[in-house]
């Protein structure tokens, strides 16, 4: 009986889902409503792209959760190899060979109290959904952003799920019919709502240093990989709002945009306003190293 109800979800177009150690419809997991998740935004997440069923850069994706975990003292419940054996069967139940896979871990159910609860487990869900790339006709013609002053707090390093600041700044974007929101802190390029943010000028790419105000993408050091085998010159410095607006080429970076080149911001056009030759060389080199994985 439950074999049938679970090919019908499946053909319903339900995906799996994996919840505190039962796998099951996407459509029936479900969580208290007193989860620090829900009442403080008390956790944390990973998005994992997948190409052809296979994760691309999982232990780097894995070390990041790790990371995040132990900055906001929620115990890490499992091993790398028992969060590679758990997420498998969420993948290979999905039907499509693409996918974004989505990690996420609270501290858990416990009383309503800012301080943490002893004691607590923590909660870890996982799902996934096929993975939205930008088309070959936005790509060609590189993407608008607006630039706006970051509103979030000074942990940016953390992929928590508290992300109303990032969620203000990607609706900023998309009321202003933009790919994204490129966010700057006291005068300085910070990153944008979901992407990192890099400029290009004179053939030296650039991009904030990895500290506290930005997420260290999983494609940051990918793309800093990428320089060095492509012979870009590359330098991690503290980059102006002018220099944003004057730069030859700006690009974005994140799981599901890959690299990509921006050619307006606000009323501003980058460069010659279409994707420049960094771009198309780090791309390619991107696409490369995806097939080789
Ligand atoms: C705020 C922020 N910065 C940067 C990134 C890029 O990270 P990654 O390359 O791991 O996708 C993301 C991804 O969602 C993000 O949300």
């Amino acid at each position: 009986m439950k074999f049938f109800f679970l090919l019908h979800k499946l053909i319903m177009n339900d995906p799996l889902a994996y919840l505190n150690g039962a796998i099951g419809p996407l459509s029936e997991a479900k969580v208290s409503v007193m989860d620090r998740g829900f009442i403080f935004g008390d956790g944390i997440y990973e998005v994992i792209p997948v190409y052809g069923r296979k994760m691309f850069r999982s232990d780097q994706h894995i070390a990041r959760l790790f990371r995040s975990l132990a900055a906001i003292g929620i115990p890490n419940p499992h091993t790398k190899e028992e969060w590679l054996a758990l997420i498998a069967p969420v993948m290979d139940a999905h039907a499509a060979d693409d996918q974004m896979v989505y990690l996420q871990v609270t501290r858990g159910v416990a009383k309503r109290a800012h301080a943490f609860p002893s004691e607590v487990v923590p909660t870890v869900f996982i799902m996934t959904n096929p993975i939205v790339l930008p088309s070959d006709a936005v790509r060609a013609k590189g993407v608008k952003c607006v630039s706006m002053e970051d509103q979030r707090w000074l942990h940016c390093d953390i992929k928590s799920t508290s992300l109303l600041g990032n969620v203000l700044a990607a609706q900023n974007a998309v009321e202003s019919s933009a790919m994204e929101s490129v966010q700057f802190r006291d005068g300085y390029l910070t990153e944008a709502a979901a992407s990192n943010v890099w400029i290009v000028k004179d053939g030296v790419l650039m991009a904030p240093p990895k500290d506290n105000l930005i997420l260290e993408g999983i494609r940051y050091s990918l793309i800093e990989e990428l320089c060095a085998a492509e012979k870009i010159p590359f330098k991690p410095c503290r980059i102006l709002c002018a220099d944003v607006f004057g730069a030859d080429e700006v690009l974005l970076s994140s799981a599901t945009k890959e690299v990509l080149a921006v050619v307006q911001l606000d009323e501003q056009t980058i460069g010659k306003g279409v994707p420049g030759p960094i771009y198309e060389k780090l791309y390619k080199a991107y696409q490369a190293a995806k097939a080789a994985s």
